[in-house]
Parts: structure tokens; sequence; C-alpha cells
């Protein structure tokens, strides 16, 4: 394969939702670093968040949304996304995704953190799995689609690549394609594609404690910014709450919010509830402050994490929505049903992202961003819980609509040149990586995790300045690997987290700075 109409660069939700409304219009590739299957949507556990039935109504998610957000969403995107919601929830089902339904035969609905109905939409505790698998299934089955797994998307290719000096300031960059790793020719090789779709995924591998998977290393959003697209909001990084305390382990394993909607509470290690001391709406606040106030807790107590408490739930309730909590945590010596959770708050999601507009598309001709490596402007400073699943499921959609009214006035672009592999060498000492990345980690989590303040940030600013120098030295002398390439990417991504953080000189939502407002 060596030009396409549609490249995809990503195979979980985003990807695959565009796909599957591509084909119709023309032939599809996706490429995906891992397995297929192997991404953050898999992992997703709580569900998919959208307006159902009575009592709930688009304008009680959309205000839902507003207040997570800190007011920062935009409310044009928050009002198209919602609105859309019931729609784009059909496509799931039509694709063969199986929600639970009560006895009444009416849908499930679960509650998370700073929704005011019942409206999430779910598959017990494995909602992910299953819209994975579903959309796997009826892509790979596509004769208009083809999957290319262990593929890894180097750069993508604009104008810059036939040598047109090409700035953040220019208005006309294009992109022709991507330069990909090929696992069988060992060798970096140009995909040309009329239209390019980076859905790459989440960042939180940035960080030294995520739920994130480990192919989530912010590639897209780092080659998005090198090829000189805009990308925003990167400082709003949200912390889950509660993922299990089980330090060896790694990513995370998240402890759905859907279970804090079904009644269970955060405790400190004595037994002591705190959620009220921090908000009215108590273990079921908003993710940020949720959050926080763990982060609090634990400075002051000193414990490595806290409790949630589900020992008094119906059994029956438990054992049918949430198997797999209940299964994992017997696996590490926990029976939720009889000893409180040990939870601590992990990085979980990007708010921020590749800019896009309300059709998906980027700043650059013919490329598009879609799900969590976009920012449409849905979040604001914090995201609404279930409500990423949502968010690339509209906007694939309306990619798809935007990108095929050009399809058939663009042609492949003559002249890219072959990927310049010259005097690089096979770095012999994985070292030089391995080290670097927990460097990395400790930065992050240490000065640019959920509390900070701009003595930690410039601190993380200049030992981030040292690891990109390094980084950059050893890429460039190297032979591409995936390695190199997600520790450059990962690189990439803390500095425009940084740097969005020490511009923003307030705490608002999920960027809390113990500086602001002074003192
Ligand atoms: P992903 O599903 O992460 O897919 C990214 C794809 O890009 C992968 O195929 C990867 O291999 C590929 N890729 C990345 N870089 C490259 C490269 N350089 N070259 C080639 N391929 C590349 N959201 C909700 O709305 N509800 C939930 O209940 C929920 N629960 C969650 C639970 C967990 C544990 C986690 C981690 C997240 C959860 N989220 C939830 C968030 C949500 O799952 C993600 O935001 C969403 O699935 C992201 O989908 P995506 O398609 O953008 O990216
Ligand atoms: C969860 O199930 O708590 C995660 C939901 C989300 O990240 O949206």
């Amino acid at each position: 394969m060596n030009s396409v109409d549609f490249l995809v660069i990503g195979s979980g939700i985003a990807g695959l939702s565009f796909a599957l409304k591509a084909r119709k219009y023309g032939k599809v590739c996706i490429i995906t670093k891992d397995t297929a299957e192997e991404t953050s949507t898999r992992y997703a556990q709580g569900g998919i968040a959208a307006v159902t039935y009575d009592p709930d109504t688009y304008e009680k998610h959309i205000k839902d949304t507003m207040v997570a957000g800190c007011e920062l969403s935009d409310p044009e995107i928050v009002r198209i996304t919602i609105t859309e919601s019931t729609e784009r929830v059909k496509d799931l089902i039509q694709w063969g995704v199986d929600f639970d339904k009560t006895k009444s035969g009416k849908y499930d609905l679960a509650k998370e953190g700073g929704h005011s109905e019942f409206r999430v939409l779910h598959h017990k505790d494995e909602t992910g799995l299953e819209i994975q698998q579903k959309l796997y299934r009826q892509a790979k089955e596509d004769s208009q689609i083809e999957i290319l797994e262990k593929y890894y998307a180097v750069e993508l290719i604009t104008q810059h690549h036939l040598g047109v000096i090409v700035t953040k300031h220019s208005t006309d960059i294009h992109c022709h394609g991507a330069y990909v790793y090929n696992p069988h020719t060992q060798k970096v090789e140009p995909v040309l594609a009329k239209c390019t779709i980076v859905a790459t995924g989440g960042i939180g591998n940035v960080y030294g404690n995520t739920t994130n998977p480990p192919i989530s290393t912010g590639d897209g959003i780092a080659m998005v910014h090198r090829a000189k697209g805009l990308v925003r909001g990167m400082e709003f990084v949200q912390f889950h709450p509660t993922a299990l305390y089980h330090p060896t382990e790694r990513p995370a394993f998240l402890i759905t919010e859907a279970l804090r909607g079904a009644g269970a509470r955060l405790k400190l290690l004595n037994g002591n509830e705190f959620m009220g001391k921090y908000d009215s709406r108590g273990s079921l606040a908003p993710r940020d402050i949720v959050a926080r106030a763990i982060d609090n807790e634990m400075k002051i107590s000193g414990d490595d994490h806290v409790f949630l408490d589900a020992r008094h739930l119906d059994k029956v309730i438990f054992f049918n929505h949430f198997p797999n909590i209940y299964s994992k945590c017997l696996s590490v010596g926990i029976d939720a049903t009889k000893d409180m959770i040990p939870v601590v708050p992990a990085a979980h999601y990007s708010c921020g992202g590749i800019y896009v507009n309300q059709w998906g598309a980027t700043t650059i001709e013919n490329l598009y961003a879609l799900g969590e490596c976009s920012s449409t402007g849905l979040h604001g400073a914090n995201r609404l819980a279930s409500n990423s699943l949502l968010e690339s499921l509209v906007f694939s959609h309306r990619a798809c609509i935007d990108a095929t009214k050009k399809l058939n006035t663009t042609s492949f672009q003559e002249g890219i040149p072959n990927w310049d592999a010259e005097g690089t060498v096979s770095n012999e000492e994985m070292v030089l990586i391995t080290q670097s990345v927990k460097e990395l980690q400790s930065i992050m989590s240490n000065y640019v995790g959920i509390v900070r303040s701009d003595l930690r940030l410039q601190r993380a600013f200049d030992r981030l300045n040292i690891l990109h120098r390094e980084t950059e030295a050893l890429y460039q002398r190297s032979v591409v690997t995936k390695q190199i390439c997600e520790l450059r990417n990962m690189v990439g991504t803390a500095y425009l987290i940084i740097r969005e953080a020490m511009k923003r000189k307030e705490s608002l939502g999920l960027h809390y700075s113990t500086d602001y407002p002074p003192k």
C-alpha cells in the first residue's frame, strides 16, 4: 500500500467509526502501532453518555457538560455533540454493540460524577471492550477497509517534505499522507493519502501512574505540532480519582466512577468519609474536585491511597454490573463485597489536543483529528465523565461528511521523497531510552500533576529541556524504532502540557496552581 483515499492512524473508536462511515466513499487503510484491539477504547468501563429517556433532556446534559468544563467549553460544540448523541448511539447499536437493559427492556442507564441524571449506556463494566470488538469485527470483514497492525506513523507529510518552508504562521499547509514504519520491510515508507485522519488517542504514559495502555504516548499530538498544526488546551490533563492502588501494575486498573454512581463512597484509611468537606456532591462531584481532594487528603495523612467502600451495595447489582472490577480486585486479594478497595488518582485523559473545527478538520488541509488526540472544545477545563466515547463518534461522523466532499477534487501529491535514513545507526543501548522515559514520567508526576505551582512548572520546563536536547540528538543519529519515536513524542507532548500550563495564570478546572489566585 503506498496510496489510499483515507489513511486512518489509529484503531480505537475514533479511527474505526470513521472508517466504517468513509468506506462508502473510497478505500480506507487503518494503521495501528500495536494489535488493532489494543487501544484505550478497549479499557473504557463506565460507558457512553447520551440522552435516552425522560426525565433527561439535551439541555440537562449540555448544562452538566458546561459546568464540569468550568464554562470553558465551546457552547456551540457542546450543543452539537449532545444533540447528535442519540443518533450516534444508534450507529453503535447498528454496528452490533449491545448495551445492558433492565428487566423491562429499557436501557439500564448509569450515573457518574457531574451528571445530574442517569444517562450512561454501558455493557456491564466492559463497555469499551464491547465497542472495540464489535467495530473491529465490522471493519475486518469489510473489503473496502484494510487494517495494518504494528505499522507506526512517524511523521505527517506536508509541503515541508518538498522543500517548502512551513512555519506555524503558514496558512496553507497541506497534508499528503504520512511516513509509516513498515514492520515487514523494517523501513519507513511514504503512504500518500487524499485525506489523513489522526486518531492516535491519549497521552497518559507521559505520567508515572496512568490508566492508559502503553500505546497512549501522544504520537498524533506531537506529530501535528511538528507539522505546524495548532494544538491547544494541553494543560487540562484529567486524573481519574479512583485507580486501583497496586503499585507494581502499569497501567493502573480503573475502578469506574459508575461504582460511585451506584453508591460506593470514598473514605480515609481510618474509615471516615471526607468528600463532604470539599463539595456538596460528595463522592460524585466532578473529577477534578474529587482527584484534588484525594490528593490533598493523602498529603495531609501521608497515606499512599484512600479507600472506596462498596461493601454496602446490593450484591446482585454489584455482580451483574461490575463483574470485571469484582474479579480484578479478587485477583489481588480484595473481595470488594467485604473489603474496601484501595484507590489513588491516575493520569487518565487529555482534554486538550489537536485543534479541530466542528467538522473535525485541523488547521492543516486534508488532515482531520478525531477522538482523544483532538480538541473539539467539548471538554473545556475538565471533561464530564463518559463524554469522550461520544465525542469520538460525533466528530467521526462529521469529519466523514466534510472529507468526502473534497475527495474528488483532491489528487495524490507527486514528488514526495523517500524517507532519508542516511547516516543513522542502530541504537545498541535501550537504557538511553528507558531511563529518559522514567525521568520524564517522574518530572511530570512530581511537578505537573494534580497540583502545580509556577516554581514546579519552571523546574519541569528546565529539566525537560535537557531531555529534549538528548532525545533529539539520539533520534537524529538512530535508525527509526517505535521506542525512540515514542520517547520523542512523549517529550514533545510534555513540552506542550508545560508550555500551556505556564501560560495559564489562574487555577481553572484540571489546571490547579497553588499560586493562583494570589494570596
Ligand atoms: P484509542 O482508543 O486510544 O486508540 C488509539 C489508536 O491509535 C490505537 O490503535 C493506537 O495503536 C494508535 N496509534 C497511536 N499512535 C500511533 C502511531 N504513531 N502509529 C500508528 N498507530 C498509532 N471514556 C468514556 O467516554 N467512557 C468511559 O467509560 C471511559 N472509560 C475509560 C477507562 C479507561 C481505563 C481509559 C484509559 C479511558 C476511558 N475513557 C472513557 C476514555 C476513552 O476510552 C478514550 O478517550 C477513547 O477510547 C479514545 O479513543 P481513540 O479512538 O481516540 O483512541
Ligand atoms: C469511568 O468509568 O469512570 C471512566 C469514565 C470516563 O473516563 O469517561
